[in-house]
């Protein structure tokens, strides 16, 4: 066993090792609970928005540039599918910037060996089709939190003119000639279908008008990236976009619009540990719902410049949770919701209505000594004025901040397996902690 330098940025540690050899690799955190943490983080660009901004990228020849980028293996992933598919990719973590060239002619494969270790990568199918005339993209695996179909962005392509079948595992869609915008209703306000359909349609022939889109900030943060390449899109952050196909896109420089949801649980850090922390290139807006819930709670959130300060004094109260599309309360914090309620003062119903198997980190945080009792969607948790350390497994991205929280104010020490699935999505994660004063470190297992 020896220590991580976890000052190493996220790629320089990665360097040691190829993609495919880093999930043989076990690292593990420890945590020893106790303490407020007090300080300052600045968040960097969403991950949920880079990575559609990098599939975007596809769509214009020549070089795009993206900044605020954050030094995580999903960006690593999505780097190395885009480089299969003939872009040149370079990111350098010194100054959070990607640039991708993207040649005249691309490959239109993606492989199941990157698309299975991140869902993410369906979101190349849309500007795949709209270049090439032709996608193949391997079914995609990704977090372990449910089924996610993707029945809307297939039935989205085939109403702009796509073929689409489904086989040997690939998802094979294909268009004798340019696509040729309609009139498309989703059933659900999927991110992941407004995305792809949308990424089709800026080049079909004529008007494309989704309706019942996702109005997340990362949606407008692509639609704002995709207009500044020349795409006729209005609409964005609300129910309808409107898509008035253009010939060509031009490649632009464009600044990642900043992760709400780390954002959103570094606040929660402040509340369950009763600290006192600012949180830096946030914005309020994107966190409505979340940031009343914790003041709720009993925390106080300050507007400050350029984000946000959450303090709290006092062991938390618990809150109800329902989560919901955007502006509805986010999913993605639904975990550390539930890890502050499980540390809280009396019982809170949390209702998951985006991914049914969210709750299966519940178990994990039983382990801490957590009272939650799961029913289909619902979970009822009733705090504990104190969790107990023990070795837990992060089951997706979330769920590990979840269970990070919860080591943070457990007596004693939390060991936490699946850390690469954090790294999936928390850039700097530890060396953050630290500097607000928690006692965590990463220790790398197989190298005794
Ligand atoms: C994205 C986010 C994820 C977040 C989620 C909801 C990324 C990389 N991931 O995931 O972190 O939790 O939004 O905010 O951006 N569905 C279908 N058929 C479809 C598409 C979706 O049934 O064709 C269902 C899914 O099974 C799921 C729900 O719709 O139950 C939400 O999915 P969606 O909004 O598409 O989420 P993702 O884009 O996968």
């Amino acid at each position: 066993m020896s220590f991580t330098n976890p000052n190493l940025r996220f790629a320089d540690r990665l360097g040691k090792r190829s993609l495919n050899s880093y999930d043989e690799v076990v690292e593990i955190l420890k945590v020893v609970g106790g303490g407020r943490l007090v300080g300052e983080v600045r968040v960097t660009g969403a991950k949920n928005s880079v990575l559609k901004l990098m599939a975007a990228a596809l769509l214009a020849e020549g070089t795009t540039t993206l900044l605020d980028v954050p030094d995580i293996l999903d960006v690593e992933i999505m780097a190395e599918l885009l480089r299969r598919l003939g872009c040149e990719v370079s990111h350098d973590q010194a100054t959070s910037m990607v640039i991708i060239i993207v040649p005249a002619e691309l490959d239109h494969r993606a492989d199941y060996d990157l698309v299975r270790r991140m869902r993410a990568s369906i979101c190349v199918l849309g500007p795949l089709l709209a270049r090439c005339g032709a996608a193949e993209v391997a079914l995609p695996g990704g977090d372990n939190i449910g089924s996610r179909g993707l029945d809307m962005h297939v039935e989205g392509l085939i109403k702009l003119g796509a073929r689409a079948v489904n086989e040997h595992g690939y998802l094979i869609a294909s268009s004798q000639q340019r696509l040729r915008g309609d009139s498309v209703y989703l059933d659900f306000p999927s991110v992941g279908a407004t995305e792809t359909i949308l990424m089709a349609a800026v080049t079909a022939v004529g008007t494309t008008i989704i309706d019942n889109v996702a109005r997340e900030p990362e949606i407008v943060d692509i639609c704002t990236m995709l207009s500044a390449m020349g795409a006729n899109i209005s609409g964005a952050g609300t129910s309808t976009l409107t898509i008035v196909g253009v010939d060509a896109l031009q490649p632009v420089t464009h600044r990642t619009v900043p992760d709400r949801i780390v954002a959103g649980t570094w606040a929660v850090a402040a509340v369950i540990t009763q600290g006192d922390i600012t949180i830096r290139n946030a914005r309020v807006e994107h966190l409505e719902i979340a940031l009343e819930k914790l003041a709720t709670a009993g925390a106080t959130v300050t507007v400050v410049d350029d984000g946000f300060r959450v303090t709290m004094d006092q062991r938390p109260l618990s809150v109800d949770i329902v989560t919901l599309p955007y502006p509805g309360f986010p999913t993605d914090l639904q975990p550390q919701f539930i890890a502050l309620n499980a540390v809280a003062i009396g019982a809170a119903l949390v209702t998951e209505n985006l991914f049914e198997a969210r709750f299966r980190f519940v178990q994990e945080l039983a382990r801490l000594g957590a009272d939650v009792r799961t029913d289909g969607h619902h979970a009822l948790v009733r705090g504990r004025s104190q969790l107990s350390g023990a070795p837990v497994e992060a089951t997706d991205i979330r769920a590990g901040a979840g269970l990070v929280l919860a080591g943070l104010v457990a007596e004693g020490v939390t060991t936490i397996y699946g850390v690469s699935h954090i790294d999936r999505g928390y850039a700097e994660f530890v060396p953050d902690l630290q500097r607000l004063g928690a006692r965590i470190i990463r220790i790398d297992e197989d190298a005794d």
